[in-house]
Order: structure tokens, then C-alpha cells, then sequence
């Protein structure tokens, strides 16, 4: 197979970026959308160009077509697992949006799923580590310049009149909670991606509702998640993360989100924000502490990034959702398995699910005694 058939499903924000993506692929084409508003899927195909791309109202038909070869699933959370097993049924490769699930049940019956079927690619569209800040940070880290990574801290907060989320996104049997699992999910896979994926096996959390009345003025809904989350995360290698996320906060910025790396040779940190009274910025160190005097800390700057960004708006952004979809098409076309897996993802809602129940109890929850084995070796 020399180029992958595509069918989105879903065609909201993240369903465009997923075909912006896609077009930029040599080695891909979009040849059906599905959304169940299918004026939206209409109006999206006109708006992108998709030429030639069948539109179905349900999901199903797009899914029996032989003319598909791969799917990207960009539906609200409670539609993932269902709609995921469906496409693997039907023979599909997946791109599945995060999180996982809305449920860790459902979650893990994709699991078990995907592990029945190694020949058909399956990867989470976890998009921060492809944003080119991400990948050049990854390497250093590979190159050992941070040493052992030990702590991580790391969040994605908003500010308290950022928030514009509707529907589902409130409701938690539909979306599994708040910020936790919406914002949340990215910055625990990039913490636990740049230490190299280390397995958790306990999470101590809470969560607050300090914002349901504004929450349910602006959405006029249902709320009942979590407006802000924290957690303690230990993993099986000793280290550890510290993680806050919110949908609201009494914050300077807009919107603040930051990885903070410390390892035994080097620390490391991303951190951008937008909006609110401290502005726009976008911007990464590494520091690492071997020298004396001045070469104690080294500030690695990435100028080359800088320029692009200035001179295309959302550089960070786009590339992210470019190189995901490229690692998809391309483990798909190779036959191997894509950067961000069932393991990862399933880890990840373990913990995400562990910080809830300990957030209910007052105890830390424990994962290692529950904690699957590495899916994809399973499958073997
Ligand atoms: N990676 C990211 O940066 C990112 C950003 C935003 C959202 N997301 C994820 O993408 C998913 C969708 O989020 P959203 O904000 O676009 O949600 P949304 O509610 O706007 O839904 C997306 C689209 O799915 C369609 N849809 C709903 N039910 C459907 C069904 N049964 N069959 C076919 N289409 C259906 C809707 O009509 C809509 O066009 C969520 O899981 C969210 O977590 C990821």
C-alpha cells in the first residue's frame, strides 16, 4: 500500500485540524467525512477542498465502505470507545482523539480490543509532542543532556474568563469530568513522554468546583465536573509528578500551560500562555548546571523556531496536528507501531481515574496492583 485511505468522523475543530494534516500528507487522501450534522460535514468538505471526499450522515456507512482504509475519530469523549471498537471491527486503522474514554471500563474493553488486532494500527492523537518545541526537547532529553529525569511539574491552566465550553464538555457521564481529563491528559502524556514512560503506580488528588455557578451561567447546562484538578503522581521508577489543571482560575494569564523537567544533569522548561493581562509568549529553556560561574546555566534558545513562529500564527499548533497525522499515515504505511499507543493511553487514564477516586476517598489510590501489562506486547 503506497497511500492510506482516510474518512474522518467528526468534523469540528479538531476533525479540521486532522484534515489540514492529512492534506499536507503526500501519502494520504481524504476520501469520506462523516459527521451527524451532515450540513456541517458539507459545508467543511467545500471549506477545505476536500475533492471527490463522500459525506455520510452515520458513522456506520462511512465505516462499511472498502474505498476507507483508515479512520480519524474526532467525536465527543463518550463516542471514542464505541465508535473506535466499530472501526476496528470494521477492518479500519485508528487515529483516536484523546482521551481514551470518558470511562476507565470503556476504556480498557478498547484496550483489549485493540490487543486482539496488532495488524491494524491503533495511536492516541496526543498532538503536544509533535509541536516542534516538544520534539527538540525530546532529543536533547535523548541525547542525555537532562541526565535522569526525576520530578516533573507540570499544568494547563485558564483563566477565569477564558471559559466558553458547551454541552457534553460539562456534563461528566458524558465527557468523564473537567479540565482533568480534558487539559489534563495532554500534560500527563508529555510529562511521562519526556521521562521516557515510566509506568505510574499511585496518584493522591483533588478537585474543586469553585466556578459551577459561572459554569452553568455561561454554558445555561448541566455541571457537574471538576472546575480545577491537582495530583501527585508517583511512577514505577521512583520519580515523580506534580500536575494542576483548570477551566477556570484566578490567574494572570489567559491560558497557561508548562512542562518543568528536573533531571540529575539538566532541568528543562516549556511554557506559553496567551491572553489575560500578561500577554502572548511562547517559549522554551534548558538549563544545565555541570559548569561553574557563567556556564552554570546554559540557555538553549531556538531561534529558527522563533522566526517561523513569528511569521505564521499558530506555527506551534499546526505543526503539532501535522506531525501526528504524519506519524499515523507513515506507522501505518511501514507496519509499526505509532509514538503514542494503547499503553500510553490506557496509562494515562488510569491515572486520570485514580486522581477521581482519590479525590472521592481523601486516600491516595494505588494503580500497580490493577496496572495492565504493556498492551501492544500483550497482543503478541
Ligand atoms: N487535541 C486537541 O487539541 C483537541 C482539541 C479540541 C478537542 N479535542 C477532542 O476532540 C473531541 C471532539 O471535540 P469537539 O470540541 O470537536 O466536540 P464537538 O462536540 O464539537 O463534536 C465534534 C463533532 O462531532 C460530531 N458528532 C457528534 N456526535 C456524532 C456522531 N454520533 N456521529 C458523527 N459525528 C458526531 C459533532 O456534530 C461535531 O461536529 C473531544 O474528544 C475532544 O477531547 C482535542
Amino acid at each position: 500500500m503506497d497511500e492510506l485511505r482516510i474518512g474522518i468522523i467528526g468534523v469540528g475543530w479538531p476533525g479540521q485540524r486532522h484534515i489540514e494534516g492529512y492534506q499536507k500528507h503526500p501519502n494520504a487522501r481524504i476520501v469520506a467525512l462523516s459527521d451527524m450534522n451532515v450540513a456541517t460535514a458539507e459545508q467543511v468538505k467545500a471549506q477545505y477542498d476536500v475533492e471527490g471526499a463522500t459525506v455520510y450522515g452515520d458513522y456506520h456507512d462511512l465505516l462499511a465502505s472498502d474505498e476507507v482504509d483508515a479512520v480519524s475519530i474526532c467525536t465527543p469523549n463518550f463516542l471514542h470507545a464505541p465508535m473506535a471498537i466499530d472501526a476496528l471491527d470494521a477492518g479500519k486503522h485508528v487515529l483516536l482523539e484523546k482521551p481514551l474514554s470518558n470511562t476507565l471500563a470503556d476504556g480498557e474493553r478498547l484496550a483489549a480490543r485493540v490487543a486482539q488486532s496488532p495488524d491494524q494500527r491503533f495511536m492516541i492523537a496526543f498532538n503536544n509532542r509533535y509541536r516542534p518545541d516538544s520534539i527538540v526537547l525530546k532529543r536533547q532529553i535523548d541525547a542525555g543532556e537532562l541526565g535522569d529525569i526525576y520530578y516533573a511539574k507540570t499544568g494547563w491552566l485558564r483563566g477565569a474568563a477564558e471559559f466558553s465550553l458547551r454541552g457534553w464538555f460539562t456534563q461528566k457521564n458524558r465527557s468523564g469530568g473537567g479540565p482533568l481529563i480534558d487539559l489534563g491528559v495532554h500534560m500527563l502524556d508529555l510529562a511521562l513522554w519526556f521521562m521516557g514512560n515510566p509506568r505510574p503506580v499511585s496518584v493522591s488528588g483533588s478537585v474543586y468546583q469553585a466556578f459551577s455557578d459561572q459554569m452553568r451561567a455561561s454554558t445555561g447546562g448541566d455541571v457537574d465536573v471538576e472546575d480545577l484538578a491537582t495530583a501527585f503522581i508517583k511512577l514505577d521508577n521512583g520519580a515523580t509528578i506534580v500536575l494542576d489543571v483548570s477551566w477556570m482560575s484566578h490567574i494572570e494569564e489567559g491560558d497557561l500551560v508548562y512542562s518543568q523537567l528536573f533531571g540529575t544533569k539538566g532541568g528543562a522548561k516549556i511554557e506559553r500562555n496567551y491572553g489575560g493581562a500578561a500577554g502572548r509568549a511562547e517559549r522554551m529553556t534548558i538549563n544545565t548546571t555541570s559548569g561553574s560561574g557563567a556556564d552554570r546555566a546554559t540557555l538553549v534558545s531556538q531561534p529558527t523556531l522563533r522566526n517561523t513562529q513569528a511569521s505564521e500564527p499558530m506555527f506551534m499548533l499546526h505543526e503539532s496536528f501535522r506531525g501526528e497525522v504524519a506519524d499515523f499515515v507513515d506507522s501505518v504505511l511501514a507496519g509499526r507501531e505509532p509514538g503514542a499507543t494503547i499503553t500510553h493511553a490506557l496509562d494515562i487514564l488510569r491515572v486520570l481515574d485514580g486522581i477521581y477516586r482519590s479525590a472521592e476517598s481523601g486516600r491516595e489510590t494505588i494503580l500497580d496492583a490493577q496496572m495492565a501489562p504493556d498492551v501492544a506486547t500483550a497482543a503478541d
